[in-house]
């Protein structure tokens, strides 16, 4: 069983997630997990190192990550890439960065399905654009975007790309193939980018499935510029590894003429990590995703047994939940409540939008014995 972890080996862990609040505090929050990188990563790494290969390196074609990238965008989503359509960066959020600086102009705005992941307002402040939000719907069946409210705000003459998180974080919807032909048609209808983060592809609950923009059809192909990593999926988010990927005729070589001095060398063990990842994961993703998925429905139970005012509703994909407290009326910042009186380290939902005031986000990839105590502090801080 994937979850089936040591604790205390966990919660002495280098890196933020275990480190920032020490570990009397139980940590949930980071978008780390807390299983073990899987053996088929480190072993490449270890053995990248104990070859002395830390020199210069992947700069000629055909260069190994993006041969796996394609391989593995095909294999996966039955999505066919080109590898001269793909940039390398370091992580998703300086790609994000860039496509902003690049391909939208200086104080245009972008919209965002709120509430949502922090940096993507902070990136679009941080590059002087504005952001425009189109709150998420809630309804009974899930969460769903507000194609109405959208076409207004697409129509807007300030707005010039629809920024999508896809999987959603925090949210954890997914957009099916309906939803983004709708997407791409008020894109196309109101001249508008795409920029679609898909970082938590691998991360989807069965029956819903992963489609990517781009892949949709010609026209998603010509709209969308495509983040995306394989950080996420093997817990290893320090490796610094992403990817851009455009093959419109319009974005693409504004793209390519980003001087490769100003994205920066990239880190060569994150490269051999990805290889190793997309080349042998397969078996691994399954196991994960199946681990996910019986967590999910262990929190509903935990949730309902120990906190049944807390709304939750079951994510489609990716590990992390998006927790409603309003009815504990613990105040628009449930999150310090929990740190301060049960020492359990939750997302405040305000960094998420003003959607999230009376919202934590709690990540569940750990063991079900850690998602037991996190949910019983919780309560006792109640
Ligand atoms: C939607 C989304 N995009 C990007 C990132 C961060 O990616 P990176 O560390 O590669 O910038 C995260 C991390 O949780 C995320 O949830």
């Amino acid at each position: 069983m994937i979850f089936d972890l040591d604790l205390d080996r966990v919660r002495n862990r280098p890196g933020i997630k275990w480190e920032r609040h020490g570990n009397d505090v139980l940590s949930a929050w980071v978008a780390d997990m807390d299983l073990e990188v899987p053996d088929f990563i480190t072993s490449a790494v270890i053995e990248r190192i104990k070859e002395g290969g830390l020199g210069y390196g992947f700069y000629d074609e055909p260069i190994p990550v993006l041969e796996a990238f394609k391989t593995r965008m095909s294999k996966a989503f039955d999505w066919s890439v080109a590898t001269s359509d793909v940039l390398r960066v370091h992580d998703v959020i300086q790609g994000l960065e860039w496509v902003l600086e690049t391909l939208t102009p200086q104080d245009s705005s972008i919209v965002v399905q709120t509430p949502v992941y922090p940096p993507f307002y902070s990136s679009v402040e941080g590059t002087g654009r504005n952001w425009v939000a189109n709150p998420l719907r809630e309804t009974e069946d899930g969460w769903e975007l507000d194609f109405n409210h959208l076409e207004e705000v697409a129509a807007r003459n300030d707005v010039s790309a629809l920024l999508l998180c896809h999987p959603h974080n925090p949210c954890g919807f997914v957009m099916n193939k309906t939803d983004l032909a709708h997407v791409v048609d008020i894109a196309n209808r109101n001249d508008l980018l795409i920029i679609s983060d898909e970082i938590h592809c691998d991360l989807v609950y069965s029956p819903n499935t992963h489609v990517p923009t781009a892949s949709i059809s010609d026209v998603a192909a010509e709209r969308t510029v495509t983040l995306i990593a394989a950080t996420k999926t093997f817990n290893m988010a320090g490796l610094r590894m992403a990817f851009i990927h455009s093959s419109s005729t319009r974005y693409a070589p504004l793209l390519k003429e980003i001087r490769p001095r100003m994205l920066g060398g990239i880190n060569g063990l994150g490269q051999v990590a990805t290889v190793a990842g997309w080349e042998h994961g397969d078996q691994w993703i399954a196991e994960l995703v199946e681990g996910l998925d019986h967590n999910r429905h262990f929190l509903s139970a935990l949730l309902n047994e120990h906190l049944p005012q807390v709304r939750y509703r079951l994510p489609q994909a990716t590990y992390l939940s998006w927790l409603d407290c309003r009815a504990l009326e613990l105040g628009d910042d449930p999150a310090e409540v929990f740190l301060s009186r049960g020492k359990v380290a939750l997302n405040s939902g305000l960094d998420f939008g003003a959607e999230g005031a009376g919202f934590v986000r709690l990540n569940f990839a750990t063991s079900p014995e850690m998602l037991t105590m996190l949910v019983e502090r919780m309560a006792s801080a109640i």
